[in-house]
């Protein structure tokens, strides 16, 4: 009898036992038993001599080297994929359902259709009508996209052997099932499966192909984790149902920058870029105002500047909160701890709640010491001048370590009309114009300097 196996319909671990918590991610009630290949299925063609022929890198004549990058003409798009999108190639673009990943891609076909590449759009969750419904309110009913409605991958894969076309979009992965794996669309084995299809035939036939796949809280459903590994480029677009502002950002890329970011905004003619994301999330910010600093830091290549809000309050409770909107909770815990420990700042006995403004999340350290200067303002009832950028990575003994790429952070603060910077000493000295930089050596003296205490 065949072994029976168990994996993990959120981060994709297999086990050889069922149990109601996955060991390797913590979820629980995600593991399901995995349903093999049906007996009697396609058996497999052996290859042909010529295939798997091994080459020296050398002999890889120009001839042979890959056609170029394709750039859709939306900056934002195309620098996350690394600058434009590579043939061949396999993108997975992950996010909760509702966020706009249909409108996003529909949006993408529409204009690399516009630059030539022969596109097909691959929709199993709507209606071919449907799809040109919603291409109509965006206002691209008139691209040369094709659109098929289909969910059998092999019917999906026919079609495109017919059609070659350069790029597919599959929207989405857990909608497709293919004929020789026994179990329900939307399971590990078939998001896996359908996943490992579609890229092999990507490869072979030098078609690029975007999966979409939806981050989902169930057990029953895999999410794009599971298949994480297989393509070459996982994006995932990211946002808070309220904001209006959407992230697309990269989290591997085999043919770019991980961590880059593009920056959307969802309005009612779908999805418009946002060239300076910065201008965007500190538009909301009124008069300066304790708990609020602005925080100069880089998203991939890019600087951006955020707005941290803290507020600190006498805890009614005798566990104090602390909630963290858009930033590391461990993180937060231990800036609070080396505030204590070293700065001789309590805070004890008080609610501290943490928000990134706009929507985003920051997983830089560099934004150690803004977080560090929002609580102390927050605490002490004193606010920061509002045209004071902050930015450095603060060390378990109260030291502060000078975050990359100084320069580039405060060159768009000065472009946004800031004009000083606190960040700490050491690293490359950088004079920007107009811009006034103050260094801090370490946490004791930034608090002296700034709160009075310490
Ligand atoms: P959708 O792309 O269908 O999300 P997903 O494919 O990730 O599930 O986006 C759905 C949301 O986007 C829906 O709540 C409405 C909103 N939306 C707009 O605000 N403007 C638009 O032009 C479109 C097409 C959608
Ligand atoms: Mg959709």
């Amino acid at each position: 009898m065949a072994k029976t196996s168990f994996s993990c319909s959120a981060c994709g671990a297999s086990f050889s036992k069922w149990s109601g918590r996955c060991e390797a991610c913590g979820e629980w009630n995600t593991i399901s038993e995995d349903k093999g290949l049906a007996a009697g299925g396609p058996a497999k063609k052996s290859l042909g001599a010529k295939r798997g022929r091994a080459v020296t890198l050398t002999d890889l004549a120009a001839h042979e080297a890959p056609p170029p990058r394709t750039e859709c003409g939306v900056g934002e798009l195309d620098r996350v994929l690394g600058g434009g999108l590579v043939p061949a190639s396999a993108i997975l673009v992950g996010g909760d359902p509702g966020i706009g990943k249909s409108t996003l891609l529909l949006q993408a076909a529409a204009q690399f259709a516009h630059c030539g590449l022969k596109t097909i759009y691959v929709s199993g969750e709507e209606a071919s009508a449907q799809v040109r419904m919603r291409a109509q309110r965006l206002g691209l009913a008139k691209a040369p996209v094709k659109l098929a409605a289909e969910t059998n991958l092999r019917d999906i894969l026919t079609t495109l052997e017919q059609e070659a076309p350069q790029l597919v979009i599959i929207d989405s992965i857990q909608t497709m099932w293919v004929d020789n794996v026994d179990s329900a669309p939307g399971s590990v084995s078939q998001v896996r499966a359908v996943a490992h299809e579609l890229t092999s035939f990507a490869k072979r036939n030098g078609i690029s192909v975007i999966m979409v796949g939806h981050v989902t809280k169930e057990g029953q459903i895999a999410g794009p984790r599971v298949v994480e590994h297989m393509v070459d480029t996982v994006l995932y677009f990211e946002g808070e149902r309220g904001h209006q502002f959407r992230i697309l950002r990269a989290v591997k890329n085999r043919f770019g920058p991980a961590d880059e970011i593009g920056v959307f905004e969802m309005t009612g003619q779908g999805l418009a870029e946002v060239i300076n994301p910065s201008a965007l999330f500190l538009s909301e910010r009124g008069q300066p105002a304790p708990g609020s600093v602005v925080f100069a830091g880089i998203e991939g290549t890019r600087p951006v500047l955020v707005e941290m809000q803290a507020l600190v309050a006498p805890s009614p409770h005798s566990q104090p909160r602390r909630a963290v909107v858009g930033w590391d909770n461990a993180r937060l815990a231990m800036i609070l701890a080396v505030l204590e420990a070293r700065c001789g700042i309590p805070f004890a006995g008080l609610d501290v709640y943490l928000n990134v403004a706009g929507g985003m999340k920051i997983q830089e350290p560099a934004a150690d010491l803004a977080v560090a200067a929002a609580l102390l303002s927050a605490r002490e009832d004193v606010s920061l001048p509002a045209d004071t950028v902050i930015f450095g990575e603060i060390s378990l003994s109260g030291a502060l370590r000078p975050a990359p790429q100084t320069e580039n952070r405060l060159k768009e603060a000065q472009k946004l009309g800031f004009t000083a910077g606190i960040a700490p000493s050491g690293g490359k000295s950088v004079s920007v114009e107009g811009l006034t930089l103050r260094n801090a050596s370490d946490l004791t003296g930034f608090v002296g300097a700034y709160f009075g205490a310490g």
